[in-house]
């Protein structure tokens, strides 16, 4: 495949990938997401990789799902194009998977991040679910993940009123593994991927799998409660305004219908 939106790289056992839409803040849309699964599926069958660590840049890992590819769109439109089944197969990948954060981590980029096995966030790392401001919520595993990792309070106050996580805070509540300064989270996360990856490859897989186990009991059904929501959400006004209000600059107007 031919990468336009992610660099491609390895470093010794791991393979490392970037989102390249720094413009946009790592905005995930349709190709950016369809470009990071097959890198990782790609990874994912090289015998040469024990490993993959996802990363944005400093500013940003990933400031969301791309609202201007969604603001417009009807629930039909969304409910049929389904694109975040995509992120399904990322669920297959059975290589260790970790998100190395910095900056903004919002949105789908949290989620994204999420549901990465581990996370090693930069001191300026945020973490947040702010869809409430555009009228929606989370649909890619936010209100599960999320709630799993940090438990129900600070879950609420995430999900319902956009409260950002700090990378402190996101390590005490649980939600990442550590905390690393701006110039070394990256290798403090690829030298954590090339140790793992140095480990007995088949007890590395089922110990994942099996840690997903105790994780992921009724996530499938919360998976697809989330998403069944999210996209009635594009049926209503409010998220109509909501997107519309974000590309416009302004504050947006709730009418509660
Ligand atoms: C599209 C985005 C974007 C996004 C930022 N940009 N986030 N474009 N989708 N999610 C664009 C901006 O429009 C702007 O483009 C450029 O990136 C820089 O952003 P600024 O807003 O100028 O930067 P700043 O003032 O530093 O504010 C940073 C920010 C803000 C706080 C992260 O950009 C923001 O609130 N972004 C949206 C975050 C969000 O709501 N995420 C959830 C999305 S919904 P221009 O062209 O103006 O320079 C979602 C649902 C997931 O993720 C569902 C499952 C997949």
């Amino acid at each position: 495949m031919d990468y336009r939106n992610i660099i491609v790289e390895t470093r010794d056992r791991v393979g490392l990938i970037r989102f390249n839409r720094p413009q946009q803040l790592n905005a995930l849309n349709g190709a950016i997401m369809e470009e990071l699964v097959a890198a990782a599926e790609d990874f994912d069958k090289s015998d040469a990789i024990g490993a993959i660590v996802i990363t944005g840049d400093e500013r940003a890992f990933a400031a969301g799902a791309d609202i201007k590819e969604m603001a417009e769109a009807s629930a039909v439109e969304m409910l049929t194009a389904d694109r975040i089944s995509l992120w399904d197969r990322l669920r297959k990948v059975r290589k260790v998977i970790i998100a190395a954060v910095s900056g903004f981590c919002l949105g789908g980029g949290c989620e994204l991040a999420m549901a990465c096995d581990m996370i090693v966030a930069s001191e300026s790392a945020k973490f947040g679910q702010p869809e409430i401001n555009l009228g929606v919520i989370p649909g890619a595993g936010g209100t599960q993940r999320l709630t799993r990792a940090v438990g129900k309070a600070i879950a609420m106050e995430v999900v319902l009123n956009g409260r950002f996580l700090s990378a402190e805070e996101a390590y005490r509540f649980g939600l990442c593994n550590r905390v690393a300064p701006v110039e070394q989270y990256l290798g403090e996360a690829l030298r954590l991927a090339n140790e793992i990856a140095a480990r007995a490859p088949l007890a590395v897989r089922f110990g994942k799998e099996a840690v997903n186990n105790a994780f992921e009991n009724f996530l499938a059904d919360g998976l697809a409660d989330e998403r069944r929501a999210f996209y009635f959400l594009f049926s209503t006004d409010d998220q109509k305004e909501g997107m519309k209000a974000f590309i416009d600059k302004r504050k947006p107007e709730w009418k509660g219908r």
